[in-house]
C-alpha cells in the first residue's frame, strides 16, 4: 500500500496503547505525521510512546491521557490537544471495549455505549473547530461489522441497555452507533473539507475482550482461532488507508473495509435513525456534562475566549476567571480556546460550536473582546446580571443564531 508522507500533519489515534491503535499510530508516524495516541494508563501510554518512536524512528510521539467512560477526562484530552498543537488534521477514534457485565462510566451511561460512542462523539465535538482550520481533516471510527449484529438496529427507547444486558450485543449496538454518528456528522460536514469514515478492521488477534472483558470474547476467538485473525499490524491498514490514501480525499460517510469500500447493514444506513442518535446524544451529554449550569436549563459550554496576550496575563484571568485550576481547566469544567477575537466567527458555524444557538455560552473576559469579533451591524444587548455573578447578554449572529456571552466578573466582585 503506497501512501504519501504526512509529514507536518498532526494526527490524533485514540486508544493506541495497545492492538489496532498502536499499530495505526506506528504506521502514521512512519508517515512523517506529529502522532498523538490516547491512553488511560498514563505507564501503558508511556511505554507506547516508546515503542512507536522506536519502531517509526520519529521522535513527534507523544501521549494524552483520555479515559472515555468520564466526560471530564474527555474535557481534559480535546484541551490539552488544543493547547499543544495548532493544528488536527487526523483524529482515529479507535478505542473501544466490550464487557460482560454492565457497568456504568462516571456520568452514569452504560460503559459501551458511553466509552465506544458518546465519549468520541463527545471528543470528535471538541475537536471539530480544530480539524476545520486544519482543512482538508480526516475523522476515522473504527466500527466493527459487528455492528450487523444489532438485527433489530438501536433501541432508542433503551440506549442505555437497562432491560436485558448481553455483553456482545450491546457491543453491536455501539458499533452501529458508531457508524449511525459518521454518517450524520458526515451529513453536517458536507462540503467543509473535512471528512468522516467508519472502518471495519476484520477479526484481529488483540487484546480486545481479553481479560474477562467477555467471555464470550475469549470463546469465539478459541473457536474461530488466533490463527485465523489477522495481526494488528493487518488489522491497523484500513484505519491507515482511511487517514492517508488520496483515494479517499473529499470522499465521506463510507463504511471501509479492507482498503475498499464496504456495504453496512440496513440499519446504519438509516438517515432519521442517525439524526435520532445525534439528538439523542446530544442530550444525553448535555443533561450529564459536568459544566451544564442549573440556570434556566441552558446548557452552557465553556468556551473561554482570551486575547491574544493571555500568556502574559495568565495570573491575572485565573483570578478573574475563579478558577480553582488555572488554564487548562482540569476541574474539567471547560474547554480554553485561544482565539483572536476574529476567530470567533468560526464558532458560528453549525458544525463548528460544540453546541449552537441557545445552547452555548461563550465566556469572555470583557464584552469588547465579543463585541469585537461581530460585524457592526450584529447587535449586542445587555441584558440581564448573570446568577453566577457574570454579566451576560445575546447576540444575533448573521445567519440569525443566538449565543450568550458572559463577561466574567473579577473573582472579588462576584463576592466569591
Ligand atoms: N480486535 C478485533 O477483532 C476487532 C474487530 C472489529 C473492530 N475492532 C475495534 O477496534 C478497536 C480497537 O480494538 P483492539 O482490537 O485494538 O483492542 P485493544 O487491544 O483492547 O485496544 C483497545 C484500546 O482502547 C482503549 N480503551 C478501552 N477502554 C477505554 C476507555 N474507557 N477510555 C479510553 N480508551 C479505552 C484500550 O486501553 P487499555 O489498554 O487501557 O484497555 C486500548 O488502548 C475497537 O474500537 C474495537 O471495537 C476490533
Amino acid at each position: 500500500m503506497e501512501l504519501p508522507r504526512l509529514d507536518g500533519q498532526v494526527v490524533l489515534v485514540t486508544g493506541a496503547n495497545s492492538g489496532i491503535g498502536l499499530e495505526t499510530a506506528v504506521a502514521l508516524a512512519e508517515l512523517g505525521a506529529r502522532t498523538i495516541i490516547t491512553a488511560r494508563d498514563p505507564a501503558k501510554g508511556e511505554r507506547a510512546v516508546a515503542e512507536i518512536g522506536r519502531r517509526s524512528g520519529s521522535d513527534a510521539v507523544a501521549v494524552v491521557g483520555l479515559d472515555l467512560a468520564d466526560l471530564v477526562s474527555v474535557r481534559r484530552c480535546a484541551g490539552e490537544v488544543l493547547r499543544r498543537y495548532d493544528r488536527l488534521d487526523v483524529l482515529v477514534a479507535n478505542a473501544g471495549l466490550v464487557l460482560a457485565r454492565r457497568t456504568l462510566t462516571a456520568q452514569g451511561f452504560e460503559t459501551t455505549f458511553g466509552v465506544n460512542h458518546l465519549g468520541h462523539h463527545r471528543l470528535v465535538e471538541l475537536l471539530l473547530p480544530r480539524l476545520r482550520a486544519s482543512a482538508p481533516a480526516r475523522v476515522v471510527v473504527v466500527s466493527s461489522d459487528a455492528h450487523k449484529l444489532a438485527y433489530r438496529g438501536l433501541a432508542f427507547d433503551d440506549l442505555q441497555t437497562t432491560r436485558r444486558y448481553v455483553g456482545y450485543d450491546a457491543y453491536a449496538k455501539s458499533k452501529l452507533a458508531n457508524l449511525l454518528f459518521v454518517r450524520e456528522l458526515a451529513r453536517r460536514l458536507d462540503g467543509s473539507d473535512v471528512t468522516v469514515n467508519a472502518v471495519h478492521p476484520g477479526l484481529v488477534a488483540t487484546n480486545f475482550a481479553g481479560e474477562g472483558d467477555t467471555r464470550i470474547g475469549g470463546a469465539v476467538m478459541a473457536l474461530v482461532g488466533r490463527r485465523v485473525a489477522r495481526t494488528p499490524a493487518e488489522g491497523a491498514r484500513t484505519s491507515v488507508w482511511a487517514a492517508a490514501s488520496p483515494e479517499l480525499a473529499g470522499r465521506s460517510g463510507l463504511y471501509l473495509a479492507d482498503c475498499a469500500e464496504a456495504t453496512p447493514s440496513g440499519h446504519a444506513t438509516d438517515d432519521d435513525a442517525a439524526r435520532r442518535l445525534w439528538d439523542a446524544s446530544e442530550g444525553l451529554l448535555a443533561a450529564a456534562d459536568p459544566t451544564t449550569p442549573p440556570h434556566g436549563g441552558m446548557a452552557h459550554t465553556r468556551v473561554v475566549i482570551v486575547p491574544d496576550d493571555y500568556d502574559a496575563q495568565r495570573a491575572w484571568y485565573r483570578d478573574v476567571l475563579g478558577l480553582a485550576v488555572a488554564e487548562e481547566f482540569a476541574d474539567g469544567s471547560g474547554i480554553l480556546l485561544r482565539l483572536a477575537p476574529g476567530a470567533l466567527l468560526e464558532l458560528l458555524r453549525p458544525e463548528a460550536a460544540p453546541r449552537r444557538g441557545p445552547r452555548i455560552g461563550i465566556e469572555v473576559a470583557s464584552a469588547e473582546l465579543a463585541r469585537a469579533a461581530f460585524p457592526d451591524d450584529v447587535d449586542a444587548t445587555p441584558i440581564e446580571a448573570h446568577p453566577w455573578g457574570h454579566r451576560s447578554f445575546t447576540v444575533t449572529d448573521p445567519e440569525g443564531g443566538r449565543l450568550t456571552f458572559f463577561e466574567v466578573l473579577p473573582a472579588a466582585a462576584r463576592g466569591r
